[in-house]
């Protein structure tokens, strides 16, 4: 059985003001299975951090006094979640992952209830509604049609008034040189296509319905403004992590 890592505070930390009072709380354990986590503690602490900055943000500006149940969708081993169980202590925060094998560490190490995922996202089915939804890189993962599902999807599951925070690739995604993210030759695709709809994705070599994708400020805001009953909330630019653009929408 492989050792469970301890995160470590490395002096040169910077965690967001709004989040540092939640560190005393943090569960510092983290799953050995976790896909987030490649050894380097201060990213891995300061990406959750960024994540909780760019919802509290959200959560004042949509004048919400706190969220009683939370899901983080996507959620893989917890790297945000940890986050929202030490700054929302007492609230019902549920996972979900397509990625059943990190669902296990978010139950025991964060106290959350957790299901299954699914690709098909009109198969969709949640447990509950939700006050919270984050959902940290899923979008950027997918094309345009299933970005606009699985978002159509995830406002059916907020409670009225509810919150739902999602991450993007934008600007400083599409000037970047992609091979970092996927091959030259679809990342070429994705630059075409963001070029003349302001919207390029394309599969991982090895992946159907899954893969990268890129998105223009105004592709967002336009799509968002065909979403009836749903009020923006904050359209931020790298905001989280210094790398993904961050939507939060409340519902009507
Ligand atoms: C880049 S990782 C981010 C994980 C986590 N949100 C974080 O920031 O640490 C993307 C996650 O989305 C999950 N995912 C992809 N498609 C999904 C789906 N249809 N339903 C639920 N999770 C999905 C992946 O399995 C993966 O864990």
């Amino acid at each position: 059985m492989k050792s469970m890592p301890v995160l470590t505070v490395h002096p040169e930390l910077f965690l967001p003001k709004p989040t540092r009072e939640f560190l005393p709380r943090l569960v510092m354990e983290v799953d050995p299975g976790d896909k987030m986590y490649s050894g380097h503690d201060r990213h891995y602490l300061s990406s959750g951090a960024s994540a909780l900055n760019v919802i509290l943000a959200a959560q004042n500006l949509a004048t919400m006094e706190t969220f009683g149940r939370i899901l983080d969708f996507g959620s893989g081993a917890g790297r945000v979640t940890r986050w929202l169980r030490a700054a929302y202590p007492s609230a019902d925060i549920h996972t979900t992952d397509v990625r059943v094998q990190d669902l296990d560490f978010c139950t025991r190490a964060l106290q959350t209830t957790s299901w299954p995922s699914g690709i098909e996202i009109d198969k969709l089915r949640a447990p509950a509604t939700y006050d919270l939804i984050w959902v940290g890189s899923v979008m950027t993962h997918l094309s345009a049609r299933d970005w606009m599902r699985l978002v159509s999807k995830l406002l059916s599951w907020l409670t009225p008034g509810g919150l739902l925070v999602f991450s993007v690739h934008g600007r400083l995604v599409a000037a970047r040189d992609g091979t970092a993210y996927i091959d030259a030759a679809a990342w070429k695709r994705i630059m075409k296509d963001h070029a003349k709809a302001g919207y390029g994705y394309a599969d991982y070599a090895d992946q159907r319905g899954y893969g990268v994708s890129v998105e223009s400020l105004s592709w967002t805001a336009k799509t968002i403004e065909s979403i009836p009953a749903a009020r923006l909330v904050l359209l931020s630019e790298r905001c989280w992590d210094d790398h993904h653009d961050v939507v939060a929408l409340q519902a009507g």
